[in-house]
């Protein structure tokens, strides 16, 4: 019997209007490898919202229709417009990654068939998601379906930052929006691991939340003196490599200039050119959508900066790493890799205005998650 399900598409136009709906879509049977899954649980995480809204501008909210054709209408600023000219006329679903229960299998994965598994490729806001079999994972004895629904993008991201300091030969490590769902895994690793890490964060509030997971260094970089701290928390701990979330403004020059200043210490003699300790700094987020400031003459000849995405990372780093990797993850998935929800919501209600909005703030500690069988 055919399937036919709900599925979240974004859509933006010529005229920058970016569409949010609910399609009825028929899901297909699963091919030989294939399988689909009902989907149970999905996170709404700021990776996501990056395709759901694009670059549009949320106060220009508005809506169209009613009931269950109701739809979201947003305007994308026209200077945004050129960075998601590839997307244009597209209807995209939206969601990377979720669990669920497989209700159906193709004939080289009916071992599947009834399990409850977490998946990723996209299109997760949906009733049902047709995948290949190799995308999911069984969940491990015990974990629910909200347990598995982040399973691979933050974890994986995790892991991947320890994975890439060891390889690129970095000793400790410096993280920012360090409170962040991902930072708290980081944080957990970093202390399995006897890794030292940095964290910096926004307010009291984060620190706190970071401190109570066991964090020695945590900054917060509304403090005056912020850049001494820093400076100092560099020299003791050694780290030369940071994972950036923030992207826009001049926080990962500061973090380059405080690396520089760190190493300047623990010269005898003085180099125009700096010290010749190399300093790398990857973006990996956009939570500040600013211009990225960079005052180069301030940190020296000896450093990177460059962009750090996972799939990217997990291809080069091969299916061995990255099998370990999940391994880890699925080992460690109620204690290290735990994610909590404060809001669980149906996927009508994710075109809510006033959900949407609160969702859309990506909050500390405010997580949502969809559950499509709510509604
Ligand atoms: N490159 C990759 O492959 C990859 C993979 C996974 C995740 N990510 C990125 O990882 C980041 C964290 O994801 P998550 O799911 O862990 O996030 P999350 O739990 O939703 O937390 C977001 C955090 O960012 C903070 N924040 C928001 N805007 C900020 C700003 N402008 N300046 C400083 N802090 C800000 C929030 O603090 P407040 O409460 O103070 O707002 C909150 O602590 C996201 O940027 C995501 O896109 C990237």
């Amino acid at each position: 019997m055919m399937l036919t399900g709900r599925e979240m598409r974004s859509t933006i136009d010529e005229d920058g209007v970016l569409t949010l709906s609910l399609e009825n879509v028929a899901i297909g049977d699963p091919g030989d490898d294939e399988i689909i899954v009902r989907v149970e649980a999905a996170p709404i995480n700021p990776s996501d919202l990056g395709l759901l809204l694009g670059p549009a501008d949320i106060a220009s909210l508005a809506t169209a229709g009613a009931g269950g054709g109701a739809t979201l209408l947003f305007n994308v600023p026209k200077d945004r417009l050129a960075g998601v000219r590839g997307r244009l006329g597209q209807s995209l679903s939206i969601g990377n990654e979720a669990a669920g229960t497989v209700v159906a299998a193709g004939k080289n994965a009916t071992e599947l068939e009834g399990k409850r598994v977490g998946m990723i490729g996209g299109g997760m806001y949906a009733d049902y998601r047709r995948i290949r079999a190799a995308d999911v994972i069984p969940l491990p004895k015990g974990a629910s379906t909200a347990d598995g629904a982040s399973m691979f993008v933050n974890p994986l991201t995790a892991l991947g930052f320890v994975e890439t300091a060891r390889r690129e030969g970095h000793k400790a490590i410096v993280h920012t929006a360090a409170a962040s769902n991902l930072g708290q895994m980081l944080q957990k690793i970093c202390l399995a691991d006897d890794i030292p890490l940095v964290n910096i964060v926004r307010s009291a509030e984060q620190a706190q939340i970071l401190r109570e997971i066991g964090a020695t260094y945590v900054l917060n970089s509304k403090d005056d003196d912020f850049i001494a701290q820093l400076t100092d928390a560099l020299q003791q701990t050694g780290a030369t490599i940071a994972f950036d979330a923030i992207g826009g403004g001049t926080l990962g020059n500061d973090i380059l200039q405080a690396m520089e200043r760190a190493a300047i210490r623990a010269m005898t003699d003085y180099s125009r050119y700096g010290s010749d300790t190399f300093k790398q700094l990857y973006i990996y987020g956009a939570l500040d959508t600013a211009p990225t400031v960079l005052n180069r003459l301030s940190f020296g000849f000896q450093w990177g900066v460059g962009g750090w995405l996972l799939f990217p990372f997990l291809r080069k780093a091969g299916k061995e790493v990255a099998e370990q990797m999940r391994q880890r993850v699925v080992d460690e998935l109620t204690t290290t890799f735990a994610s909590h929800y404060t809001r669980v919501i149906g996927l009508a209600d994710a075109l809510n205005p006033d959900i949407l909005r609160a969702y859309e703030r990506k909050a500390t500690g405010e997580k949502f998650l969809i559950k499509p069988t709510l509604g």
